[in-house]
């Protein structure tokens, strides 16, 4: 069901190669897998990701797990399946997907901000904790928590060897700061292999939640979470699913 998923994720899913690159997410890709490595003992060899997207960062992590790759929106299965032909896909809702069986580290990259209130948030960390081995690890790397919202625009795109191009305009902003959420504005500009260009203007809905919020609710779900800086984030959430006592 992608009832209510931004265009760039549906109709306009073929573009997305051209919005992002898999070279711009090597550095974060490696972070990410050294986090995991120290987190968790045996180190992992099995990966499970949620939102997976387009899979630029499994592009860099699959040399190192065994991934299996999910996402909500069929079209971006087909972008990740492209770039990503060994690894297992499967079409799913983080809040709600079940495979019945566990992975030694659940990873949620940019996707978990599409979690827009304290109960879809949750629904996904009980998703990460239902898939994790015990002694394993569920890594949630969203861009940004309450406290460290900042409005901010970038820009980027590419060139493909199709003979299209895309350029893009980001605009985060939050229009009520008393509320969860925040808004990015997306306007792309699409050229077409004939040269004509047309203009795309995609609007996403993100959940905003502060580290005391993210922390409450990822020890309710079961798990031992900690917060960590990274580079790319003010935060990163490290969450060990502890054995259970006997
Ligand atoms: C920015 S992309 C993720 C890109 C990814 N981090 C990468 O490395 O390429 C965000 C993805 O979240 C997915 N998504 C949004 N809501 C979801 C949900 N409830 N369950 C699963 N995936 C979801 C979208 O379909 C989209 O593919």
């Amino acid at each position: 069901m992608t009832r209510g998923l931004p265009k760039l994720y549906t109709e306009l899913a073929s573009w997305m190669p051209l919005l992002t690159a898999p070279e711009e997410y090597a550095e974060e890709a490696a972070f990410f897998r050294q986090v995991m490595n120290e987190a968790c003992s045996p180190p992992p060899r099995t990966l499970l990701e949620l939102g997976s997207g387009g899979g630029n960062n499994a592009s860099h992590l699959k040399a190192h797990f065994q991934m299996t790759l999910t996402d909500l929106s069929p079209a971006m299965l087909t972008v990740s399946r492209a770039l990503n032909p060994e690894c297992e896909h499967v079409e799913g809702d983080m809040r709600t997907l079940r495979l019945g069986r566990t992975f030694d580290t659940v990873f949620v990259h940019d996707a978990i901000e599409y979690m827009t209130s304290e109960a879809d948030l949750k629904a996904a960390m009980l998703t990460a904790y239902a898939h994790c081995r015990p002694d394993g690890v569920a890594l949630f790397a969203p861009d940004d928590t309450r406290e460290h919202f900042a409005p901010a625009t970038e820009h980027g795109g590419y060139d493909g060897a199709d003979g299209r191009s895309l350029r893009y305009l980001e605009w985060n902003h939050d229009p009520d700061p008393s509320d969860d959420l925040c808004v990015a504005d997306f306007v792309c500009l699409l050229r077409e292999r004939d040269g004509s260009v047309r203009v795309e203007h995609d609007r996403h809905q993100f959940g905003l939640f502060s580290e005391e919020a993210w922390l409450r609710l990822l020890r309710e779900a079961g798990f031992q979470p900690k917060a960590m800086a990274d580079p790319w984030r003010a935060r990163l959430f490290v969450a060990v699913k502890p054995r259970a006592r006997m």
